[in-house]
């Protein structure tokens, strides 16, 4: 059987650890030459070490998504080391949680930054790559490669979650975001969907009291989920469990492979059946 992304290339943002790693691998496996990116350089030549020992091909290309130079660079990086360009999966994010009363104005930008404005500048860094090619190849009366951008959202911006309102925010903004694409560059064969994840064992669902921190400008932003609510949340998924990264990986290679052909500007979610 014939890898479900052989050949293509795609780059993952996030990709250093957790459900972006997840990704990159599958994706390998399945066939991809995979850009892993992340802004922790040593995570992502982690990946990038692991997907080369398993026998596939990858290259890290480390940057901030919100740094606004950084979408052009990544894209002319993994052209210059792979050509044509099939898919973009926009994962790199994070939580800064707090009750609205009490949340700063940058504790609220900073979550639109990452999950909103970086993926809108990255997927206008894309087009050269990937709209501007599939043109080209309508003009030459060419069958179009098979091309895909996915984002990831979340069950917080589907149903709203208590302490997130700025996560919220920008994930469902990730919805409209995604069908406004699909509807831009479906007449070019671009498909654009996003997947919605409930509640996946990584260091963003860990319980808080372990300690793990992101540093951005200078802050130490906790993460995680509260211990008793870490243990309570599984009550609320039918299938009475959280899921793994490589069931999250799952959720985005399914829209990626050739089965989601005809599937543009949807939301899936992966949740377990939580929110349904
Ligand atoms: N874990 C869940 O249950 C869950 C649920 C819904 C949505 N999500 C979303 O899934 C995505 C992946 O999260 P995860 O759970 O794997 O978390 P994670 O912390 O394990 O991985 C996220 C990765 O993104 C990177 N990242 C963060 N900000 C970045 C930036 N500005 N530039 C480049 N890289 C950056 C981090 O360094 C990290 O390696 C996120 O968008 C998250 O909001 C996760």
């Amino acid at each position: 059987m014939t890898p479900l992304l052989q050949d293509q290339v795609a780059i993952i943002t996030g990709a250093g650890r957790g459900i972006g790693a997840a990704a990159a691998e599958l994706f390998a496996a399945h066939g991809a030459r995979v850009v892993v990116s992340d802004r922790d350089s040593g995570p992502t030549e982690e990946v990038v070490a692991a997907i080369k020992q398993a026998g596939g091909t990858a290259i890290g290309v480390p940057g901030d998504v919100t740094d606004p130079e950084f979408p052009n660079q990544l894209f002319e990086q993994a052209h210059a080391a792979f050509g044509d360009i099939n898919i973009l999966v926009n994962n790199a994010g994070y939580t800064w949680d707090g009750m609205l009363h009490k949340m700063s104005d940058k504790q609220w930008e900073a979550m639109l930054a990452v999950h909103n404005t970086a993926p809108f500048r990255l997927v206008r860094a894309a087009a050269p790559y990937m709209r501007d090619a599939a043109r080209e190849e309508q003009a030459a009366g060419k069958a179009p490669a098979p091309r895909c951008i996915i984002n990831v959202s979340s069950t917080s911006g589907l149903h709203g979650n208590i302490g997130q309102l700025n996560y919220a925010t920008a994930k469902m903004g990730m919805v409209g975001f995604t069908k406004t694409v699909a509807k831009e560059w479906g007449a070019f064969g671009i498909r654009c969907n996003a997947v919605a994840f409930g509640y996946i064992e990584t260091r963003l669902t860990q319980a808080k009291e372990s300690g793990e921190t992101i540093a951005v400008e200078g802050e130490e932003i906790p993460l995680g989920v509260p211990g008793h609510m870490h243990d309570m949340v599984k009550m609320m998924i039918p299938l009475g469990r959280t899921g793994t990264v490589e069931e999250a990986a799952g959720g985005i290679l399914l829209l990626a492979s050739p089965f989601a052909g005809y599937i543009n500007g949807h939301t899936l979610e992966v949740t377990g059946g939580m929110g349904i």
